[in-house]
């Protein structure tokens, strides 16, 4: 059994759809709202309504289960960014150590133990070490910034032609694709022969400043793209007025601050597999798509 939390996210979507496609054991996924799901999948998989913050759901839901996916959902309204994600594991660990769920695959993130006061970045690592504690075997999946994170700025691109973050204009950052997270993941939890405990980054062919993105998005979209950086004030007070909690817009802008300081700029632990989405790809197939919808 093969148990999928976040099955309506952008990597747990994807997740669920190639695990299923390829599968021979049972599917079973974690969801809130079943009607989310797909309903060629739904019919496919067994489901367990709930949240996985809920220890009796996660208990319900792993109980026979073999390896199991987990992701932490953004929550940006939660008022501590640590506890929200210790909420998020503690659950995982008591069911692993009483149901025997043999492999755990979870979504980190790069910089692990060189990266401190960084938000939901460092908040994450002490998922790391909480799952790793269990002694399960694990794979931590390592992924730098989404290039996703530019959807939430497809308004922007569209009617003024520009995108806004406080990170310096030629500071050059790693990025991946979710869709390269979701397939990694799928092959890790269809593949029972991997043992220990170890990270795996994700990372994208490319080195890039928003600078240098925007010239790529201008040949893609062909219309002109420009970045503006904004003040770390502004863009606190942009997080806010979205209803963003303080302690998320206090991470966000230490995320930010981590990036300038090079945090995403070199891959760190085992060597990095290169994940094959580049950015010009994205841009062509997500972020084109978007921006002409
Ligand atoms: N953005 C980055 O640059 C970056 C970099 C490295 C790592 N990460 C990590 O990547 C993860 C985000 O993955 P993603 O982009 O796939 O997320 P996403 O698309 O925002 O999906 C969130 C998922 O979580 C579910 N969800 C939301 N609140 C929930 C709750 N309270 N209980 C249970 N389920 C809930 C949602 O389901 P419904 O709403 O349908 O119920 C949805 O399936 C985070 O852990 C983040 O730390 C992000």
């Amino acid at each position: 059994m093969i148990v999928i939390t976040t099955p309506t996210g952008q990597i747990g979507s994807r997740v669920l759809e190639q695990v299923v496609r390829s599968a021979a054991d049972e599917v079973r996924v974690i969801v809130r709202d079943p009607a989310r799901l797909p309903a060629s999948l739904r019919e496919r998989v067994d489901v367990v309504t709930g949240s996985h913050d809920d220890s009796g759901v996660v208990a319900e839901a792993l109980s026979g289960a073999g390896s199991v996916f987990w992701l932490i959902p953004p929550n940006p309204r939660a008022p501590s960014v640590q506890d929200h994600v210790i909420d998020f594991v503690r659950p995982l660990c008591t069911a692993i150590n009483g149901n025997g769920v043999e492999r755990v695959v979870a979504v980190s993130t790069v910089g692990r133990g060189i990266t401190r006061n960084a938000g939901v970045v460092s908040a994450t690592y002490a998922m790391d070490d909480l799952i790793e504690s269990t002694g399960v075997h694990y794979r931590s999946l390592c992924p730098p910034a989404f290039m996703e994170n530019l959807l939430s700025q497809v308004e922007a691109i569209r009617s003024k032609g520009t995108f806004f973050a406080p990170l310096s204009a030629d500071r050059r950052f790693l990025t991946c694709s979710t869709r390269d997270i979701a397939a990694t993941a799928a092959e890790l939890l269809l593949d029972d022969s991997w043992t220990g405990q170890d990270s795996v980054p994700i990372v994208g062919p490319d080195l890039l400043s928003y600078t240098e993105m925007a010239q790529i998005m201008t040949e893609v979209l062909q219309r002109p793209v420009h970045y503006q950086q904004i003040s770390d004030e502004a863009f606190r007070a942009t997080l806010r007025r979205a209803g963003v909690s303080e302690a998320w817009a206090e991470g966000g802008a230490a995320i930010m601050a981590a990036t300038d300081r090079g945090t995403y700029a070199t891959a760190t632990g085992a060597p990095a597999p290169t994940a094959p989405t580049g950015f010009r790809r994205w841009c062509e197939e997500v972020l084109k798509p978007a921006v002409d919808s």
